[in-house]
Protein backbone atom coordinates (compact mmCIF):
# COMPACT_ATOMS: atom_id res chain seq x y z
CA UNK A 1 0.00 0.00 0.00
CA UNK A 2 1.55 3.40 -0.70
CA UNK A 3 1.76 5.66 1.81
CA UNK A 4 0.37 9.29 0.92
CA UNK A 5 1.30 12.07 3.16
CA UNK A 6 -1.25 14.97 4.70
CA UNK A 7 0.18 17.93 4.62
CA UNK A 8 -3.01 20.31 6.84
CA UNK A 9 -2.07 23.82 6.03
CA UNK A 10 -5.83 24.99 8.43
CA UNK A 11 -3.72 26.85 10.39
CA UNK A 12 -1.72 29.31 7.83
CA UNK A 13 -3.69 28.90 4.43
CA UNK A 14 -6.70 28.26 6.02
CA UNK A 15 -6.66 31.01 8.11
CA UNK A 16 -6.13 33.27 5.44
CA UNK A 17 -10.10 32.89 4.57
CA UNK A 18 -11.50 36.50 4.46
CA UNK A 19 -13.13 36.74 7.69
CA UNK A 20 -11.20 34.53 9.59
CA UNK A 21 -9.13 35.42 12.70
CA UNK A 22 -8.14 32.72 15.13
CA UNK A 23 -6.59 33.12 19.01
CA UNK A 24 -3.91 30.94 19.75
CA UNK A 25 -6.05 29.08 22.47
CA UNK A 26 -8.17 28.29 19.05
CA UNK A 27 -5.40 27.33 17.06
CA UNK A 28 -3.97 25.18 19.69
CA UNK A 29 -7.65 22.99 20.11
CA UNK A 30 -7.56 22.74 16.22
CA UNK A 31 -3.70 21.99 15.90
CA UNK A 32 -4.45 18.92 18.99
CA UNK A 33 -7.56 17.78 16.78
CA UNK A 34 -5.71 17.06 13.80
CA UNK A 35 -3.00 15.51 15.53
CA UNK A 36 -6.08 13.63 16.22
CA UNK A 37 -7.12 13.08 13.64
CA UNK A 38 -3.87 12.05 12.06
CA UNK A 39 -2.15 14.30 9.65
CA UNK A 40 1.37 13.81 8.54
CA UNK A 41 2.20 17.46 8.69
CA UNK A 42 0.78 20.38 9.76
CA UNK A 43 1.30 23.60 8.61
CA UNK A 44 1.37 25.95 12.20
CA UNK A 45 1.21 29.04 11.04
CA UNK A 46 3.74 31.82 9.60
CA UNK A 47 5.74 33.21 12.17
CA UNK A 48 7.09 36.03 10.82
CA UNK A 49 4.17 37.54 9.70
CA UNK A 50 3.39 38.70 13.37
CA UNK A 51 4.09 37.94 16.76
CA UNK A 52 0.82 36.67 17.39
CA UNK A 53 1.41 33.97 14.66
CA UNK A 54 5.24 33.41 16.36
CA UNK A 55 3.70 32.72 19.83
CA UNK A 56 0.96 30.26 18.02
CA UNK A 57 3.45 28.52 16.08
CA UNK A 58 5.62 28.33 19.22
CA UNK A 59 2.99 27.15 21.61
CA UNK A 60 1.75 24.58 18.91
CA UNK A 61 5.49 23.22 18.51
CA UNK A 62 6.19 22.45 22.02
CA UNK A 63 2.70 21.00 22.76
CA UNK A 64 1.82 18.92 19.95
CA UNK A 65 3.31 15.48 19.28
CA UNK A 66 2.94 12.86 16.58
CA UNK A 67 3.51 15.12 13.61
CA UNK A 68 6.01 16.85 12.08
CA UNK A 69 5.18 21.18 12.54
CA UNK A 70 5.80 22.89 9.29
CA UNK A 71 6.27 27.51 9.53
CA UNK A 72 6.21 29.54 5.95
CA UNK A 73 9.05 32.17 5.53
CA UNK A 74 9.80 33.99 2.28
CA UNK A 75 13.07 33.58 0.85
CA UNK A 76 14.20 36.39 3.64
CA UNK A 77 16.89 35.30 6.30
CA UNK A 78 14.73 37.07 8.75
CA UNK A 79 11.61 35.15 8.41
CA UNK A 80 13.71 32.14 8.54
CA UNK A 81 15.20 33.05 11.92
CA UNK A 82 11.48 33.73 13.38
CA UNK A 83 10.88 30.10 11.78
CA UNK A 84 13.48 28.12 13.80
CA UNK A 85 12.70 30.66 16.96
CA UNK A 86 9.47 28.97 16.68
CA UNK A 87 9.63 25.73 16.09
CA UNK A 88 13.15 24.78 17.79
CA UNK A 89 11.22 22.81 19.89
CA UNK A 90 9.59 21.14 17.99
CA UNK A 91 9.44 16.84 17.90
CA UNK A 92 9.77 17.04 13.98
CA UNK A 93 10.36 20.53 12.66
CA UNK A 94 9.96 21.80 8.90
CA UNK A 95 10.92 24.87 7.36
CA UNK A 96 8.93 26.01 4.39
CA UNK A 97 10.23 28.14 2.01
CA UNK A 98 8.43 29.73 -0.86
CA UNK A 99 9.04 32.03 -3.96
CA UNK A 100 7.21 32.59 -6.93
CA UNK A 101 8.26 31.05 -10.45
CA UNK A 102 5.74 32.43 -12.88
CA UNK A 103 6.74 35.24 -14.97
CA UNK A 104 3.72 37.51 -14.06
CA UNK A 105 4.91 37.19 -10.16
CA UNK A 106 8.69 37.39 -10.74
CA UNK A 107 8.64 40.24 -12.68
CA UNK A 108 5.19 42.31 -11.10
CA UNK A 109 5.31 40.99 -7.57
CA UNK A 110 8.79 40.09 -6.84
CA UNK A 111 10.20 42.57 -9.42
CA UNK A 112 13.20 40.15 -9.98
CA UNK A 113 15.04 38.55 -12.81
CA UNK A 114 14.26 34.19 -13.15
CA UNK A 115 18.28 34.37 -12.49
CA UNK A 116 17.94 36.29 -9.27
CA UNK A 117 14.79 34.21 -8.24
CA UNK A 118 17.52 30.96 -9.11
CA UNK A 119 20.36 32.47 -7.25
CA UNK A 120 17.45 33.48 -4.21
CA UNK A 121 16.27 30.19 -3.83
CA UNK A 122 19.38 28.66 -4.00
CA UNK A 123 21.31 30.70 -0.96
CA UNK A 124 18.08 30.92 1.14
CA UNK A 125 17.93 26.85 1.13
CA UNK A 126 21.09 26.62 1.90
CA UNK A 127 20.79 29.26 4.76
CA UNK A 128 18.19 27.12 5.89
CA UNK A 129 19.53 24.09 5.66
CA UNK A 130 22.25 24.95 8.69
CA UNK A 131 19.73 24.36 11.18
CA UNK A 132 16.75 22.64 9.82
CA UNK A 133 17.34 18.84 7.68
CA UNK A 134 13.28 18.96 6.57
CA UNK A 135 12.91 21.84 3.99
CA UNK A 136 10.24 21.78 1.95
CA UNK A 137 10.59 24.38 -1.16
CA UNK A 138 7.59 25.48 -2.68
CA UNK A 139 7.22 27.46 -6.50
CA UNK A 140 4.43 29.72 -5.99
CA UNK A 141 2.12 29.60 -9.42
CA UNK A 142 3.89 26.88 -10.49
CA UNK A 143 0.81 26.53 -12.55
CA UNK A 144 1.88 29.16 -14.75
CA UNK A 145 5.75 28.84 -14.88
CA UNK A 146 7.76 27.61 -17.26
CA UNK A 147 8.81 24.23 -16.86
CA UNK A 148 12.50 24.21 -17.98
CA UNK A 149 12.71 26.99 -15.61
CA UNK A 150 10.77 24.73 -13.20
CA UNK A 151 13.13 21.78 -13.63
CA UNK A 152 16.24 23.96 -13.57
CA UNK A 153 15.62 25.38 -10.23
CA UNK A 154 14.22 22.59 -9.03
CA UNK A 155 16.84 20.81 -9.21
CA UNK A 156 19.21 23.09 -7.76
CA UNK A 157 17.26 23.44 -4.40
CA UNK A 158 17.17 19.57 -3.87
CA UNK A 159 21.08 19.96 -4.29
CA UNK A 160 21.41 23.05 -1.77
CA UNK A 161 19.37 20.82 0.63
CA UNK A 162 15.35 21.10 -0.33
CA UNK A 163 13.76 17.34 1.19
CA UNK A 164 10.39 17.90 0.25
CA UNK A 165 9.82 19.90 -3.32
CA UNK A 166 6.05 21.45 -3.48
CA UNK A 167 4.11 22.58 -7.00
CA UNK A 168 1.42 24.95 -6.27
CA UNK A 169 -1.61 26.03 -8.42
CA UNK A 170 -1.35 28.97 -6.03
CA UNK A 171 -4.92 30.38 -8.30
CA UNK A 172 -6.56 27.11 -9.11
CA UNK A 173 -6.09 27.56 -12.58
CA UNK A 174 -4.52 24.21 -13.87
CA UNK A 175 -6.47 20.92 -14.67
CA UNK A 176 -6.34 17.42 -13.75
CA UNK A 177 -4.59 16.17 -16.85
CA UNK A 178 -2.21 19.33 -17.20
CA UNK A 179 -1.33 19.02 -13.49
CA UNK A 180 -0.40 15.66 -13.61
CA UNK A 181 1.80 16.04 -16.61
CA UNK A 182 3.79 19.36 -14.85
CA UNK A 183 4.50 16.37 -12.16
CA UNK A 184 5.47 13.50 -14.51
CA UNK A 185 7.70 16.79 -16.51
CA UNK A 186 9.55 16.95 -13.45
CA UNK A 187 10.10 13.31 -12.89
CA UNK A 188 11.57 13.12 -16.05
CA UNK A 189 13.50 16.28 -16.04
CA UNK A 190 15.16 16.71 -12.94
CA UNK A 191 17.90 13.99 -12.33
CA UNK A 192 18.18 14.48 -8.50
CA UNK A 193 14.15 14.13 -8.08
CA UNK A 194 14.39 10.81 -6.00
CA UNK A 195 15.98 12.65 -3.46
CA UNK A 196 13.05 14.80 -2.15
CA UNK A 197 9.64 14.19 -1.46
CA UNK A 198 7.11 15.40 -4.35
CA UNK A 199 3.83 17.52 -2.74
CA UNK A 200 0.76 18.70 -4.31
CA UNK A 201 -0.99 22.15 -3.35
CA UNK A 202 -4.04 23.14 -4.76
CA UNK A 203 -6.87 26.14 -4.46
CA UNK A 204 -10.02 25.61 -5.44
CA UNK A 205 -11.12 29.01 -7.69
CA UNK A 206 -11.98 26.68 -11.22
CA UNK A 207 -13.92 23.98 -8.23
CA UNK A 208 -10.78 21.23 -9.43
CA UNK A 209 -8.81 21.40 -6.32
CA UNK A 210 -9.56 17.98 -4.95
CA UNK A 211 -9.53 16.87 -8.42
CA UNK A 212 -6.05 18.06 -9.36
CA UNK A 213 -4.73 16.53 -6.35
CA UNK A 214 -5.73 13.50 -6.95
CA UNK A 215 -4.43 13.70 -10.54
CA UNK A 216 -1.24 14.59 -8.70
CA UNK A 217 -1.49 11.57 -6.81
CA UNK A 218 -1.63 9.33 -9.81
CA UNK A 219 1.10 11.02 -11.22
CA UNK A 220 3.36 10.16 -8.33
CA UNK A 221 3.68 12.74 -5.42
CA UNK A 222 4.00 11.44 -1.96
CA UNK A 223 2.47 14.07 0.05
CA UNK A 224 -0.83 16.38 -1.03
CA UNK A 225 -1.73 19.33 1.01
CA UNK A 226 -5.19 21.14 1.63
CA UNK A 227 -7.54 22.28 4.52
CA UNK A 228 -10.39 21.23 6.66
CA UNK A 229 -13.22 22.17 4.75
CA UNK A 230 -11.32 23.53 2.24
CA UNK A 231 -11.29 26.42 3.72
CA UNK A 232 -8.58 29.53 2.31
CA UNK A 233 -7.69 32.52 0.23
CA UNK A 234 -10.36 33.19 -2.47
CA UNK A 235 -13.02 29.69 -3.34
CA UNK A 236 -10.39 27.72 -0.96
CA UNK A 237 -7.98 25.12 -1.08
CA UNK A 238 -8.01 21.56 -1.57
CA UNK A 239 -10.50 19.56 1.14
CA UNK A 240 -8.45 16.89 3.18
CA UNK A 241 -11.32 14.83 4.03
CA UNK A 242 -12.68 14.88 0.62
CA UNK A 243 -9.58 13.52 -0.72
CA UNK A 244 -8.72 11.21 2.25
CA UNK A 245 -12.18 9.47 1.69
CA UNK A 246 -12.26 8.94 -1.70
CA UNK A 247 -8.12 7.24 -1.78
CA UNK A 248 -10.58 4.78 1.03
CA UNK A 249 -13.28 4.33 -0.60
CA UNK A 250 -11.16 3.77 -3.93
CA UNK A 251 -8.49 1.91 -2.47
CA UNK A 252 -8.71 -0.46 -5.06
CA UNK A 253 -8.06 1.49 -7.31
CA UNK A 254 -5.40 3.80 -5.89
CA UNK A 255 -3.97 0.96 -3.55
CA UNK A 256 -3.02 4.11 -1.11
CA UNK A 257 -3.27 5.08 2.20
CA UNK A 258 -3.24 8.31 4.45
CA UNK A 259 -2.79 7.19 7.62
CA UNK A 260 -5.82 9.24 8.85
CA UNK A 261 -8.10 8.39 11.18
CA UNK A 262 -11.14 8.78 9.37
CA UNK A 263 -13.35 8.25 12.00
CA UNK A 264 -12.35 11.80 13.61
CA UNK A 265 -13.63 13.72 10.01
CA UNK A 266 -16.91 14.90 11.39
CA UNK A 267 -15.26 15.91 14.65
CA UNK A 268 -12.79 18.00 12.91
CA UNK A 269 -14.81 19.54 10.26
CA UNK A 270 -17.13 20.73 13.14
CA UNK A 271 -14.30 22.08 15.30
CA UNK A 272 -12.79 24.05 12.40
CA UNK A 273 -16.52 25.05 11.18
CA UNK A 274 -17.23 26.63 14.51
CA UNK A 275 -13.93 28.27 15.54
CA UNK A 276 -13.35 29.80 12.03
CA UNK A 277 -17.02 30.76 11.85
CA UNK A 278 -17.23 29.33 8.19
CA UNK A 279 -20.45 27.41 7.67
CA UNK A 280 -20.25 24.46 5.87
CA UNK A 281 -22.87 24.26 2.79
CA UNK A 282 -25.34 21.20 3.65
CA UNK A 283 -24.37 19.48 0.03
CA UNK A 284 -20.35 20.04 0.85
CA UNK A 285 -19.22 16.39 -0.12
CA UNK A 286 -18.13 13.90 2.99
CA UNK A 287 -18.98 16.60 6.05
CA UNK A 288 -21.82 18.21 4.61
CA UNK A 289 -25.43 18.14 6.76
CA UNK A 290 -26.82 16.51 3.72
CA UNK A 291 -24.19 14.21 2.52
CA UNK A 292 -25.68 11.34 4.04
CA UNK A 293 -29.67 12.23 3.71
CA UNK A 294 -31.36 10.66 1.53
CA UNK A 295 -35.01 12.37 0.78
CA UNK A 296 -36.57 11.17 -2.46
CA UNK A 297 -39.14 8.02 -2.39
CA UNK A 298 -36.63 5.67 -4.56
CA UNK A 299 -33.97 6.22 -3.12
CA UNK A 300 -35.15 5.98 0.53
CA UNK A 301 -36.61 2.20 -0.73
CA UNK A 302 -33.58 1.55 -2.35
CA UNK A 303 -31.48 2.42 1.26
CA UNK A 304 -33.89 0.80 3.13
CA UNK A 305 -33.30 -2.79 1.11
CA UNK A 306 -29.63 -2.63 0.55
CA UNK A 307 -28.02 0.76 2.16
CA UNK A 308 -25.33 0.52 -1.00
CA UNK A 309 -27.97 1.59 -3.64
CA UNK A 310 -27.29 5.08 -3.06
CA UNK A 311 -24.73 5.43 -0.07
CA UNK A 312 -21.24 4.71 -1.33
CA UNK A 313 -19.74 6.25 1.84
CA UNK A 314 -20.84 4.62 5.29
CA UNK A 315 -21.47 7.30 7.74
CA UNK A 316 -19.67 5.46 10.64
CA UNK A 317 -16.62 5.85 8.18
CA UNK A 318 -16.44 9.44 8.75
CA UNK A 319 -17.67 9.36 12.54
CA UNK A 320 -21.09 9.69 12.18
CA UNK A 321 -23.72 7.19 14.18
CA UNK A 322 -26.18 6.86 10.71
CA UNK A 323 -27.60 7.96 7.68
CA UNK A 324 -30.44 10.21 8.00
CA UNK A 325 -33.73 9.55 5.44
CA UNK A 326 -35.69 12.96 5.60
CA UNK A 327 -39.10 13.03 5.38
CA UNK A 328 -40.43 15.26 2.35
CA UNK A 329 -42.42 15.98 -0.63
CA UNK A 330 -40.50 12.86 -2.53
CA UNK A 331 -40.73 10.44 0.54
CA UNK A 332 -42.73 7.06 -0.21
CA UNK A 333 -44.88 4.76 1.73
CA UNK A 334 -41.73 2.32 2.68
CA UNK A 335 -40.10 4.93 4.49
CA UNK A 336 -43.06 7.01 6.08
CA UNK A 337 -43.70 3.01 7.31
CA UNK A 338 -40.59 2.65 9.04
CA UNK A 339 -40.63 6.49 10.33
CA UNK A 340 -44.43 5.48 11.99
CA UNK A 341 -42.32 2.28 13.59
CA UNK A 342 -39.32 4.16 14.75
CA UNK A 343 -42.22 6.85 16.58
CA UNK A 344 -43.54 3.95 18.39
CA UNK A 345 -46.72 4.57 16.46
CA UNK A 346 -48.75 1.43 16.04
CA UNK A 347 -51.40 1.54 13.13
CA UNK A 348 -53.83 -0.33 11.24
CA UNK A 349 -54.00 -0.24 7.37
CA UNK A 350 -56.24 2.29 7.97
CA UNK A 351 -54.95 4.55 9.56
CA UNK A 352 -51.81 4.23 8.12
CA UNK A 353 -53.19 5.36 4.83
CA UNK A 354 -55.07 8.45 6.57
CA UNK A 355 -51.63 9.36 8.69
CA UNK A 356 -49.90 8.86 5.14
CA UNK A 357 -52.21 10.98 3.37
CA UNK A 358 -51.96 13.65 5.95
CA UNK A 359 -48.39 13.59 5.66
CA UNK A 360 -48.12 14.62 2.02
CA UNK A 361 -50.96 16.73 2.63
CA UNK A 362 -48.22 18.84 5.20
CA UNK A 363 -45.16 18.09 2.49
CA UNK A 364 -47.08 20.90 0.38
CA UNK A 365 -46.36 23.74 2.99
CA UNK A 366 -43.93 22.46 4.33
CA UNK A 367 -39.90 21.18 2.89
CA UNK A 368 -38.92 19.20 5.92
CA UNK A 369 -41.33 17.25 8.34
CA UNK A 370 -39.91 16.32 11.58
CA UNK A 371 -40.59 13.51 13.77
CA UNK A 372 -42.76 15.71 16.29
CA UNK A 373 -45.24 16.62 13.10
CA UNK A 374 -45.49 13.13 12.32
CA UNK A 375 -46.70 12.85 16.29
CA UNK A 376 -49.21 15.99 15.96
CA UNK A 377 -50.63 14.29 12.65
CA UNK A 378 -50.86 11.11 14.39
CA UNK A 379 -52.15 13.07 17.54
CA UNK A 380 -55.06 15.03 15.50
CA UNK A 381 -55.72 11.73 13.37
CA UNK A 382 -56.49 9.65 16.99
CA UNK A 383 -58.52 12.97 18.04
CA UNK A 384 -61.20 13.46 15.45
CA UNK A 385 -61.29 9.29 15.00
O1 LIG B 1 -0.84 28.71 -2.74
C1 LIG B 1 0.38 28.84 -2.55
O2 LIG B 1 1.18 29.03 -3.46
C2 LIG B 1 0.85 28.81 -1.16
C3 LIG B 1 2.31 28.75 -0.96
C4 LIG B 1 2.75 29.67 0.11
C5 LIG B 1 2.74 27.34 -0.71
O3 LIG B 1 0.05 28.74 -0.25
ZN1 LIG C 1 -1.94 28.11 -0.99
Amino acid sequence: MRKIEIFDTTLRDGEQSAGVNLHTHEKLEIAYQLARYGVTVMEAGYPASSPGDFDAVSQIARAVRGCTIAGLARHVQGDIDAVWGALQHAEAPRLHLFIATSPIHMRDKLRMTPDQVFETAVAMVKYGARKFPDIEWSAEDATRSDWDFLAKIVTAVIDAGATVINLPDTVGYTTPHEYGSLFRYMLDHVPNIHKAKLSAHCHDDLGMAVANSIAAIEAGVHQVEGTINGIGERAGNASIEEIAVALAIRRDFYQAETGLDLTQTVRTSRLVSKLTGMVVPPNKAVVGANAFAHESGIHQDGVLKNVLTYEIIRPEMVGLSSNALVLGKHSGRHAFRGKCEELGLHLTDDEFNQLFQNFKLLTEKKKEVTDDDILALALEASANS
